[in-house]
């Protein structure tokens, strides 16, 4: 049997539910790094997830954020990550998503991200377009800095790493009605799908991350390269800018401008 967006989508509204459900709990935090965090509830929506996965589909390859690897064939490949947004989980903030994507022969073809607590699933299918609750998402059509609100993100490491994002941050603060950091590199890749932001860009992320949103936002007519305007970015490092037409060259432009 071969993955479908409704095997998606039941996973992830399966996930999602959990994470609504132990949102109002305190939770057992872990960390991963300084300020790399980590819940029960997190391995708990994983536990959920790769066992459905491995279930359905035994023999596929899962790539998921807590576990790491689950080997199996390389053809048949998903990304997952089952709480994106957890240090807003952690603070009780109601900004989280499941992000699930398959890929097939190394291209994603289906991704799904649920946001639970707005009850808004994102899905796309290559070659077919990109629904939240379907209803069809298609990517704004602003062409102007000023007109624009953009959204991006930080990496765990900022405090340590030059490629800390404060610099893109400024640049584009100056130029467009806001840069917001909503803490879920999926999410915001759907909110562009949407046409809510008019552009996203960040670095250092990983392939579970991006592979459902980054899909999304293409399928929604959205362009997504990485910073330096390639079609791979899953491959690491996983810098990632996703604008619509009519801002991704401008947007390209300041990402490839010298400090
Ligand atoms: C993080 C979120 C955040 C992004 C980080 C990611 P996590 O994922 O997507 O928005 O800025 O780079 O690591 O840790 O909440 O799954
Ligand atoms: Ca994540
Ligand atoms: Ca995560």
């Amino acid at each position: 049997m071969n993955p479908s967006l409704l095997h998606l989508e039941r996973l992830a509204r399966q996930a999602g539910e959990l994470l609504r459900l132990a949102y109002e709990h305190e939770h057992q935090v872990d960390y991963k790094g300084v300020i790399d965090l980590v819940t029960e509830v997190d391995r708990q929506s994983e536990t959920l997830l790769l066992g459905e996965i491995q279930r359905l589909f035994p023999g596929h390859r899962i790539v998921s954020e807590e576990i790491g690897l689950v080997p199996g064939r390389e053809v048949d490949q998903w990304y997952v990550d089952p709480l994106d947004g957890t240090v807003n989980y952690a603070h009780g903030i109601p900004i989280f998503t499941v992000s699930i994507a398959y890929a097939r022969r190394g291209v994603v073809t289906l991704g799904v991200v649920y946001d639970p607590m707005r009850d808004e699933l994102f899905a796309a299918e290559r070659g077919h377009g990109a629904w939240c609750n379907g209803r069809r998402l298609q990517a704004s059509s602003v062409t102007e800095f000023q007109r624009s609100l953009l959204v991006t993100g930080f990496p765990y490491d900022l405090w340590s790493t030059p490629q800390n994002n404060l610099e893109y941050f400024g640049r584009f603060a100056r130029l467009t009605q806001g840069v917001r950091r909503l803490g879920s590199a999926a999410l915001d890749l759907c909110y562009v799908a949407a046409g809510r932001f008019d552009g996203y860009w960040e670095l250092s992320l990983k392939p579970w991350d991006v592979a459902a949103g980054g899909l999304i936002a293409a399928e929604a007519g959205a362009v997504v390269t990485n910073l330096v305007g390639h079609a791979d970015y899953l491959t690491p490092p996983c810098s990632l800018l996703a604008a619509p037409p009519g801002l991704y060259a401008k947007m390209l432009e300041i990402l490839s401008e010298k400090a």
